[in-house]
């Protein structure tokens, strides 16, 4: 097969990040697609521009197959303000759907982080000495060549490099190949987390 690149994203990824997520994710998978593609953008942007986030890109015959971001530490600060504004844009944008978990989640994340670990952050999880791997995908055409491990190195890498300790990543229960794909870069599962539709996967750096 084909070399793969891994570089860190760049501005001009933009367009092409926001292509892969709609091929890698469902709005079940990843609800924030609820608000659309200018939401998934300003995602994507967000971890570009902040100073304490990283984002990597696989290329192949450099065209972007697959990407992951995250931040040097849980959703605090800068992403909490960005997730405050996400909640109240989703509830905005979706009166119809005013009250749903997610937004409320998203609001009360950002306003108190007592509220936070209160709907299911678990006792593991130390805000500033934990970084974030907010995603990691594929181009479903280019799966299977372990393309999510070379990714997956560069973010703990970065991690490392940034002095952070540990790393977590949240899964939800069903995605076998992404917890193998966790599990094969080290990652160890969370017993404690408390959600039952997602697991917890912790890598000490
Ligand atoms: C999870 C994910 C990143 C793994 O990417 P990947 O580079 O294909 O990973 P791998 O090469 O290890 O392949 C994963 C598994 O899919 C299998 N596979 C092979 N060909 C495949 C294909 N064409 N399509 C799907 N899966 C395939 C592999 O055999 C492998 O199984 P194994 O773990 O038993 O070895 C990718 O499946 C993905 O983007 N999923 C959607 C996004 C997502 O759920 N991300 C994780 C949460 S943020």
């Amino acid at each position: 097969m084909t070399a793969i690149e891994i570089r860190e994203a760049r501005r001009d990824d933009l367009d092409e990040l926001v292509a892969l997520h709609y091929r890698c994710f469902s709005e079940e998978d990843n609800k924030s697609m609820r608000y659309g593609p200018a939401f998934v953008r300003r995602t994507y942007e967000f971890f570009l521009e902040d100073s304490i986030s990283y984002a990597y890109v696989a290329l192949i015959d450099k065209r972007i197959v697959g990407a992951t971001v995250g931040r040097h530490t849980l959703y605090v600060g800068a992403l909490n303000r960005f997730r405050l504004w996400a909640g109240l844009w989703g509830v905005l944008a979706n009166p119809h759907l005013l009250m749903r978990k997610q937004d409320l989640a998203s609001i009360g994340q950002a306003i108190k982080p007592r509220l936070a670990r209160a709907l299911g952050n678990s006792s593991k999880e130390d805000p500033v000495h934990t970084a974030t791997l907010a995603s990691v995908c594929v181009d479903p055409e280019q799966r299977g060549h372990r393309i999510a491990d070379k990714l997956l190195e560069a973010a703990a890498e970065n991690c490392r490099r940034a002095g952070v300790p540990r790393l977590r990543a949240v899964v939800l229960a069903g995605n076998d190949p992404s917890k193998r794909a966790f599990a094969r870069a080290g990652y160890e599962e969370d017993p404690s987390w408390p959600r039952h539709e997602s697991h917890a996967f912790f890598l000490e750096l």
